[in-house]
C-alpha cells in the first residue's frame, strides 16, 4: 500500500504493532537480557530494569512515534524539518543503525549456525569458541543473515516488513512460552528461578543502573530513530500512547520470559549463569544436550532466536533505507543493498574481532571510568548501548520538551484534542524534567563520575 508521497505504510494497525514489537523483540531480549541479568546480579538487575522502562522507556517511545507521525520522515529529517540545527541528531541514529548491525548480524549469523546444526548433529556438539574465532564461516553465515534480512526490506513496508512480522511473532510468542515451561519444569529449576526473581538490592551500583538504562534502550529500539522512522509509516487515526505501553509491555514480557527459559535450566544442569555473550549459545545447547527430545527443543530455540533477530534487523535496516529514499531520494531497492553492504562491510571486523582481530583493541582501557580495552564488536555495541542510544534519547526529550514543545507533542498525539490522553500532564514533566535529568545522572554515575 502506498501513501501519496510514495513512501509506503502500514496496512493494518496490528500491523503496525507487531512490526514495532518485532523491532524491539531480538536479540536482546533473548541473548543480552539474561546474560546481562546474569553478570548484573540477577533479580536485583531486573528491578532497575522494570523502574527505568516505566519512567524512561514509555516516555521516550511515545516521544518518539509522536515525531515520527508527524513529520512522516526518516529520522534525520524528521529532526530536520522541526528544527534544522538538530538534524545532525538524527544523522547520529541512522550512524547508530550502521553501528549495531555490525555486530548484531554477526549474531545473527550465529544463530543460523546453531539452529541448523541442531539438525545435522547436536548444537551441543559445536564448539561454541571454534566458531566465532574462525576466520571465515561465522562471515558467511553473518552474510546469510544480512542476505534475508534485505530481501524483506526491499519488499517494503506492508509488503515486506509487516507480512514478515505477522507471520514470525505470533510464533515466536509461542515458542517462547513452550521453551519457559520446559525449562521451569526440569528438577532443580528452583534455584534459576530464585536466582532470577529474588533481587539483592545490595548488587545495586551505577555500573549496574547504566547497564539497565543501556539495555531498555537497546530492547525498545530507543534513542536512536527506529521508532521514529516507523510511526512515520502511520496514517493518523492510529493510537501512539496505546502503542507507546503496548510495545514495551510485549518486548519486557518476551525478555522475562527469555529469562525463564534460560535461568531455571542453566541452574538445573549446573551450568554457571554470569558467563556473559555465551550463555545463549555455549551454555543452552548444553542444557538442551542433556534433556529428552533437547534436539527438537534446540531447534525451536533457536529458529525463535533468528525470527527474533530478524524482525530487529530489518527495522535497523529500515533506518538507513528510509534515509537513503526520504533525504537523498534514492529508490527503496538500491538504498537497501547501499545499506546492507555497508553493514555487511563493518560487520566483518566485528567477527574478526572474536578471532584473529582480538588484539585490537579500538577503545584503549579507561580504568578510572570503568572502561576496558575493546575490539570492534565490544566497542559497537559499548558505544552504541552506553553512550549513543541513551545520548539520542536525552536529546530527544530536551527535543521534544523544550524545541517542538510538549504543546505541539501533545496536539499531534491527541489529532488536535479528537483523542483523549489523561497522562498528558504527567508525560510532559516526564519528558521535560525527569527522563533527561534522570539519564543525564545515570551518565555520570555510570562512569564514576559521581
Ligand atoms: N531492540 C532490538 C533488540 O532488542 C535491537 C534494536 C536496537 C533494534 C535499536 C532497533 C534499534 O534486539
Amino acid at each position: 500500500m502506498k501513501d501519496i508521497a510514495g513512501r509506503g505504510q502500514w496496512a493494518t494497525k496490528t500491523g503496525f504493532v507487531l512490526a514495532a514489537a518485532g523491532s524491539a523483540v531480538g536479540l536482546g531480549n533473548l541473548w543480552k537480557f539474561p546474560y546481562m541479568a546474569g553478570e548484573n546480579g540477577g533479580a536485583a538487575f531486573v528491578l532497575v530494569y522494570l523502574g527505568i522502562l516505566v519512567l524512561i522507556g514509555m516516555t521516550v517511545m511515545l516521544a518518539e512515534l509522536t515525531v515520527g507521525r508527524h513529520t512522516q520522515l526518516d529520522a534525520l529529517g524528521a529532526y530536520k524539518k522541526l528544527s534544522a540545527k538538530w538534524a545532525w541528531v538524527g544523522g547520529m541514529g541512522v550512524l547508530c543503525a550502521f553501528l549495531i548491525m555490525a555486530f548484531y548480524t554477526v549474531v545473527g549469523g550465529w544463530a543460523i549456525k546453531y539452529f541448523l546444526g541442531s539438525f545435522a548433529t547436536a548444537a551441543a556438539n559445536i564448539d561454541f569458541v571454534g566458531f566465532i574465532t574462525a576466520p571465515i564461516e561465522p562471515i558467511i553465515y553473518t552474510l546469510i543473515f544480512c542476505v534475508f534480512t534485505w530481501i524483506i526490506v526491499f519488499f517494503g513496508i506492508g509488503g515486506g516488513i509487516e507480512k514478515a512480522s505477522k507471520i514470525m511473532m505470533p510464533l515466536l510468542f509461542i515458542f517462547i512460552i513452550i521453551i519457559a515451561i520446559r525449562s521451569c519444569t526440569l528438577p532443580g529449576a528452583g534455584a534459576g528461578l530464585s536466582y532470577y526473581l529474588k533481587p539483592d538490592i545490595s548488587q545495586i551500583n551505577g555500573g549496574v543502573i547504566l547497564a539497565a538504562l543501556g539495555q531498555v534502550f537497546f530492547s525498545l529500539s530507543l534513542g536512536m530513530g527506529c521508532m521514529i522512522t516507523y510511526g512515520s509509516y502511520l496514517g493518523r487515526d492510529s493510537s501512539l500512547t496505546q502503542s507507546a505501553w503496548m510495545i514495551p509491555t510485549l518486548d519486557t514480557a518476551i525478555a522475562f520470559l527469555a529469562g525463564l527459559a534460560i535461568f531455571p535450566a542453566v541452574f538445573a544442569f549446573g551450568m554457571e549463569p554470569g558467563q556473559g555473550p555465551g550463555l545463549m549459545f555455549a551454555t543452552l545447547p548444553q542444557v538442551f544436550g542433556q534433556m529428552p527430545a533437547g534436539e527438537f527443543f534446540a531447534s525451536i530455540f533457536f529458529l525463535l532466536v533468528i525470527f527474533a533477530a530478524l524482525t530487529s534487523a530489518i527495522s535497523l535496516l529500515e533506518v538507513v533505507t528510509a534515509y537513503f529514499v526520504d533525504e537523498k531520494s534514492i529508490n527503496r531497492s538500491s538504498a537497501s543493498v547501499i545499506g546492507i553492504i555497508g553493514i555487511f562491510i563493518l560487520a566483518i571486523p566485528c567477527s574478526l574481532s572474536m578471532g584473529s582481530l582480538a588484539g585490537v583493541h579500538i577503545i584503549p582501557e579507561i580504568a578510572s571510568m570503568n572502561i576496558p580495552a575493546m575490539g570492534f564488536f565490544d566497542a559497537f555495541d559499548f558505544i552504541t548501548s552506553k553512550l549513543m542510544l541513551p545520548l539520542g534519547g536525552l536529546l530527544l526529550c530536551i527535543f521534544v520538551g523544550w524545541v517542538w514543545g510538549t504543546d505541539n507533542a501533545i496536539n499531534e498525539i491527541t489529532e488536535g484534542g479528537i483523542s483523549s490522553f489523561p497522562l498528558a500532564g504527567v508525560w510532559s514533566i516526564l519528558v521535560k524534567f525527569i527522563a533527561p535529568i534522570a539519564i543525564f545522572m545515570v551518565f555520570l554515575s555510570g562512569f564514576g563520575v559521581i
